[in-house]
Order: C-alpha cells, then sequence, then structure tokens
C-alpha cells in the first residue's frame, strides 16, 4: 500500500484535530496556519475564497469533488447547491468515514460517498459538469493518471476548480513541506510551481486562470 493512504488513515483517526486546523479554528491553528503556510486570517478567508471561486453561489449540475478528504470545507458549501448532484471521492475510508458522519450530521443526505483511487475513478467519460480538487493534486501519488481522470469525466464546457500546494511561494512552508510533510507522506513529490501549474492548465483546458495566496494556487478552469 501506498505511503499517502496509510498517512491519511491516520489523519481519519485524527479527524477532530484535522478539522481545527483546516477551519483555523482555535488560537494553536492559527498560529500554525501562519508560521507553516504563511496565513493569516484575511489571508486564510481568500484562500477560501479561490479555492471555491469555479462553483456558481447556486450551482445545480453534476459534482465531482475529489479528494473530499473529511468534508470539513466543501460539505457546508453544499448547503446552498439545492439541485446538484454530488459525489464525493477519497481513497481513505478513515476520513470518507469522517465526511459521512458529517453530512449524516448537516442533513445534506443526497451527497454520495465513493471510495476510490483518483488514479481509477469509476465513472464514465463527460459524466461531470464540474469536478472540485481542494488540497489533492499535492498529495495524488500517480499525478498523471489524477490528471488524466479528472479530466476524462468532465464533460466538454464543463468547469474543473480547487486548489493545491505550488512549490517556490514561500520559502518556509516549502521547508515544512519537504522535511515534515513529505516523509509522512502528507504530500507527494513532485509539486507544480505557479508557473508550471499555469502552463500545464492552459494546454489541456479551454479557458484557466491560475490565482495564489501564499504557497497555495487557485484555479478555475473550463474543458
Ligand atoms: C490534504 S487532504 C485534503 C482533503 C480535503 N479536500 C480538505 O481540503 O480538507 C488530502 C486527501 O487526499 C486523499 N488522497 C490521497 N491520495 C489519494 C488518491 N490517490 N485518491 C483519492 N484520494 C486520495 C487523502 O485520503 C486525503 O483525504
Amino acid at each position: 500500500m501506498e505511503k499517502s493512504f496509510d498517512a491519511y488513515k491516520i489523519i481519519g483517526d485524527l479527524a477532530k484535530f484535522y478539522d481545527r486546523m483546516m477551519t483555523a479554528a482555535d488560537l494553536p491553528s492559527q498560529l500554525a496556519l501562519k508560521f507553516f503556510w504563511g496565513l493569516d486570517a484575511a489571508a486564510y478567508q481568500k484562500f477560501l475564497a479561490q479555492a471555491f471561486a469555479g462553483l456558481p453561489k447556486n450551482f445545480c449540475g453534476r459534482l465531482l469533488e475529489v479528494p473530499v478528504g473529511t468534508g470539513v470545507l466543501s460539505l457546508p458549501v453544499y448547503k446552498n447547491f439545492g439541485g446538484a448532484e454530488i459525489f464525493c471521492v477519497d481513497y481513505s475510508e478513515k476520513m470518507l468515514d469522517a465526511s459521512k458522519a458529517r453530512a449524516a450530521e448537516m442533513n445534506l443526505l443526497g451527497v454520495k460517498f465513493f471510495q476510490s483511487d483518483v488514479a481509477a475513478l469509476p465513472f464514465a467519460e463527460n459524466f461531470f459538469d464540474a469536478l472540485l480538487s481542494i488540497n489533492g493534486f499535492h498529495a495524488f501519488s500517480n499525478k498523471d493518471a489524477a490528471w488524466a481522470e479528472t479530466y476524462r469525466v468532465l464533460r466538454s464546457g464543463g468547469i474543473f476548480c480547487g486548489c493545491m500546494y505550488v512549490k517556490g511561494e514561500n520559502r518556509r512552508t516549502d521547508i515544512f513541506v519537504e522535511k515534515f510533510c513529505e516523509p509522512r507522506g502528507f504530500f507527494c513529490p513532485p509539486y507544480e510551481t505557479l508557473e508550471s501549474l499555469q502552463k500545464k492548465l492552459r494546454e489541456r483546458f479551454a479557458r484557466a486562470e491560475v490565482s495564489h495566496v501564499e504557497s497555495f494556487a487557485g484555479f478555475v478552469c473550463t474543458k
């Protein structure tokens, strides 16, 4: 089994801690976000806004999110997507368990969950109107397959959006990623830079806008 799959099994056991970090819910999380990721409160809000920038507020088509993780960032947004058909994928059963529990608590009964590797998505081609990927591509081990699969299942004219870590924007973050996240399997090299990501997306998609907040690149693309 790959290292990243084991790593997120452990995170799944620590889901509450992970959720506090991801939402800057308390002072230790806020200090860690600032120290390791360069994100103060204003930058964190920009990070969130850019992650979801590609989805209309009242999105109502067929949406794939991969990886959903614990759903801590995305499920609250899905409350507003009344008419949408939402499919959430993650490899880690523990992370999926946490997101399923959250969806049940929030009464989001229509959201469907799938345990799958992004490198082999169990969906037909052109199936989705939109695809959201938050903090996924820096964690995926088979990145070529992840790019190919996410592209395959999106229909022509569909939206591909989200965010990922990019190297070269914040030296302290790069060191933290290399020395802490990577050895534990939370992140998996090679990483995009802002420039390489822009190039990759513009080669593949009809339209691609890339922004960034510190080491997080946000992207909104149309196939
Ligand atoms: C940093 S978390 C991001 C989760 C969520 N989007 C968030 O921002 O909180 C990375 C997630 O990627 C999942 N993952 C890693 N490799 C994967 C793969 N090959 N296929 C599907 N999910 C994968 C992990 O299980 C983990 O839940």
